[in-house]
């Protein structure tokens, strides 16, 4: 008979502290029965980015409500849960082990199964949770902190083709906002000067696009971006509203042209593996841009290949996510024991070769 499974997942490892309930029929459809994210804008908003200490006491002040709230809303009680799911990492340490403190809590109590899942296959497998894609699939992954091609194989097997060796686009973003005194998070400020800016006024670099692979760069942009401002100021004295949107528009197109560029190269990677039905999927809050998903279907389009991007509130930190991964680690693997530690860094191709976007989460991830 087919198994059904009803699993909490708890996330912790930025500054969204977030519960969910998810279920699943073996063969169907997985199901969200509720996903509670409960964001820390408010307490970092003066510091110009994530206080670690400030959003770990945030998470241990904030998870027991969310869970309360997220298993009321899918009409669950604990003992109707087969197992709880929790961001074990990769992310800011203190955040990842209120996380685990408090799942732990949950299952020394209630003796339900511990499953400690990477935040970056939380994301990884989310196209698996709204689309039921089929392994394997190409995965581009781009937030605030990370930026990495993968194809994902199973729910813990990914390869990893080449990903940022600096700065995430998210962060990229967010560092355009900051110098050009523009709102953050960056991202939704920066489209949207954008879009009433002439991306060929200022030329941005292409970083690596004149090397083979699919590395990207992206600090070069801001570094572009800061001598192009201060040489307007310094000749006239300020920058137009014009100045702003035209900036952000080059440096927009810049981002656009690497990702489709980079797109193209771990697409022809991965189609050379011959999947039997091939999909790139897309995830992470940058995936949110209009510019960056139009390339990336465009790029699809070309090769003939799928192209899904899952909603934005679940491109964005979530614990559907997490509930979803655990559930697809729990059908397939041992569960772990309370001996579960939190892993600031935790890479999700462990082959790969260290670099700082493997296993790095700035910001975010
Ligand atoms: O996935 P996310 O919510 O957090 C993690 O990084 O995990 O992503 C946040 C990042 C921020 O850097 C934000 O500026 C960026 O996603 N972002 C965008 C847009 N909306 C959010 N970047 C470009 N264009 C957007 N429309
Ligand atoms: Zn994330």
């Amino acid at each position: 008979m087919a198994q059904t499974l009803t699993i909490l997942g708890l996330e912790s490892s930025c500054d969204d502290t977030a519960a969910a309930v998810v279920r699943q029929t073996e063969g169907q459809a997985a199901e969200i029965l509720s996903s509670v994210v409960h964001g820390q804008t408010d307490l970092h908003s003066a510091y110009g980015g994530v206080v670690p200490e400030i959003a770990a006491r945030a998470h241990a002040e904030k998870l027991d409500i969310c869970v309360r709230q997220a298993l009321a809303e899918a009409g669950v009680t604990l003992a109707d849960l087969d197992a709880v799911a929790v961001t074990a990492g990769p992310g800011l340490i203190g955040g990842v082990m209120s996380g685990v403190m408090c799942a732990k809590g949950i299952a020394a109590a209630t003796g339900l199964p511990l499953i400690g899942v990477n935040h970056l296959a939380g994301h990884a497998l989310t196209p698996r949770l709204t689309d039921q894609i089929a392994y394997p699939y190409l995965m581009l992954l781009v937030s605030g902190g990370h930026c990495q091609y993968l194809i994902a194989h199973g729910p813990e097997q990914f390869s990893r083709l080449g990903g940022t060796i600096d700065d995430a686009p998210g962060e990229a973003f967010d560092k355009t906002a900051r110098l050009l005194g523009l709102p953050q998070p960056g991202g939704p400020s920066v489209e949207g000067e954008a879009r009433q800016g002439d991306p060929k006024r200022f030329r941005f670099p292409r970083p690596l696009l004149d090397r083979p692979g699919c590395d990207l760069s992206f600090s070069g942009l801001k570094t572009a971006l800061m001598r192009m401002r201060d040489q307007l100021v310094a000749e006239q004295g300020g920058l137009t509203r014009q100045d702003r949107a035209d900036l952000c528009a080059g440096f927009q197109a810049a981002v656009v042209d690497t990702l489709a560029e980079k797109t193209r190269r771990a697409l022809a990677l991965y189609l050379a593996e011959a999947p039997a039905a091939p999909v790139v999927a897309v995830a992470g809050g940058v995936a949110a841009n209009a510019a960056i998903r139009a390339a990336l279907e465009t790029v699809c389009a070309e090769a003939g290949t799928r192209f899904t991007a899952p909603p934005l509130r679940l491109c964005t930190d979530n614990a559907a996510m997490i509930a979803y991964a655990g559930l697809e680690r729990f059908r397939t693997g041992a569960p772990d024991g309370l001996d579960l530690t939190a892993r600031p860094r935790w890479p999700l191709d462990q082959s790969s070769p260290a670099m700082l976007g493997s296993g790095k989460k700035g910001a975010k991830a």
